[in-house]
């Protein structure tokens, strides 16, 4: 493995010529970017998932399940609000028995008494056997990474929960997973129209969407968004070299017409400077009832919330609304997730408790 005189150097250079470094022993050991993902780990993290939800059905099966990780603990360091990823990550660790302790304000940490974040996250892997991180600060959990990986003595894996503008990447596992279920019917996620609609420029979870989604064949991506919060020229580059094709519009009813899954964002608008987005006019691009009679009936509306008002309320009860399974699918794909860097995976497997 290369090595690099410092963090500054580690961080400027390209993602794609540092992924060997979140990888020990041959397999992902820290979850930093969704570039780190191929398609045949998306698929055997999927089937594990849906193992693990058929096991966690009776009681017999939570008691195994309670057993898997009890030897390990974790670390929940939310810099920034959270209710979804940070309720679905504790509770993954529970149910595979880890105990969990939290720090959800930056406030509460030694850093703002002048501790430096590599201090800071070198205490933290003192106590926990897993550190899960959302951080404002773009490249938190990359530096939690390194500095675990250069200067500590015990093997602690990070695990990226949402990193600034950048990237989401377990977000993206668990909207990937919610796709492949929903369209397990209709030839799986090969193939398929996806509308990305909202704040494209400072969303992070479509950010890493894009990266999974080009995985797969034949994809076709709308970028729907007011001119100002148009996805930004990384991804569009990338897909472009990557074949996959991409229209960019605001025609929001056009592309309805046409889509096999709407995935809705709302307004990212902790990131302006001013108060830029007060004057992006945004409710156009609401997704109302009367839009359903427009759609696909086999298309699936996915929302990472929280939602304001992208989604009209009313869409709730329709069947094509996937946003509630969604939220609770990124519990059962970060079991599978934690199950994995931890290779306690194939004990599901061996257990004898699945039944198909
Ligand atoms: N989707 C998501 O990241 O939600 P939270 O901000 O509630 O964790």
């Amino acid at each position: 493995m290369q090595k690099y005189e410092g963090w500054e150097e580690f961080y400027s250079k390209p993602i794609e010529d540092k992924l060997d470094t979140f990888i020990k022993n041959g397999k992902i050991f820290d979850v930093i970017y969704a570039q780190q993902f191929e398609r045949s780990y998306m698929e055997e993290l999927f089937a594990l998932a849906d193992k693990v939800r058929v096991i966690a059905k009776t009681q017999q099966g939570m008691d195994f399940l309670g057993t898997i990780l009890s030897d390990k603990k974790a670390l929940l360091f939310f810099a920034q609000p959270s209710t979804r990823t940070f309720l679905s990550f504790q509770n993954a660790c529970h149910t595979l028995g880890m105990k969990t302790s939290e720090i959800r304000d930056a406030s509460t940490s030694s850093e703002v008494k002048g501790e430096s974040p590599e201090d800071t996250i070198r205490t933290f892997s003192s106590y926990v056997d897993l550190i899960i991180i959302r951080h404002f600060n773009e490249g938190y959990a990359e530096l939690a990474s390194w500095t675990l990986n250069e200067h500590a003595n015990r093997s602690v894996p990070v695990i990226n929960g949402g990193s600034g503008k950048d990237q989401h990447p377990t977000q993206s596992l668990l909207d990937m997973y919610t796709f492949q279920r929903s369209f397990a019917d209709i030839g799986g996620i090969d193939g398929k129209k996806i509308a990305m609609v909202g704040d494209l420029k400072r969303g992070r979870t479509v950010r890493s969407l894009c990266r999974l989604l080009s995985l797969y064949n034949d994809i076709e991506l709308f970028f729907v968004s007011p001119p100002q919060l148009a996805m930004r020229n990384d991804i569009l580059d990338f897909l472009s070299e990557n074949g996959v094709k991409y229209t960019q519009t605001d025609d929001f009813e056009g592309v309805l017409q046409n889509a096999d899954a709407v995935y809705s964002t709302r307004m990212q608008d902790e990131h302006d400077k001013n108060g830029e987005s007060a004057s992006v006019d945004y409710a156009r691009f609401t997704l109302k009832e009367s839009h359903l009679a427009t759609m696909k009936e086999h298309a699936v509306i996915l929302h990472p919330f929280p939602r304001r008002d992208e989604i009209e309320v009313a869409v709730d009860n329709n069947k094509r609304a996937a946003y509630w399974k969604q939220a609770r699918n990124g519990m059962w794909v970060r079991i599978a997730l934690i199950l994995k860097l931890f290779g306690r995976d194939d004990v599901v497997h061996q257990s004898g408790l699945f039944k198909n």
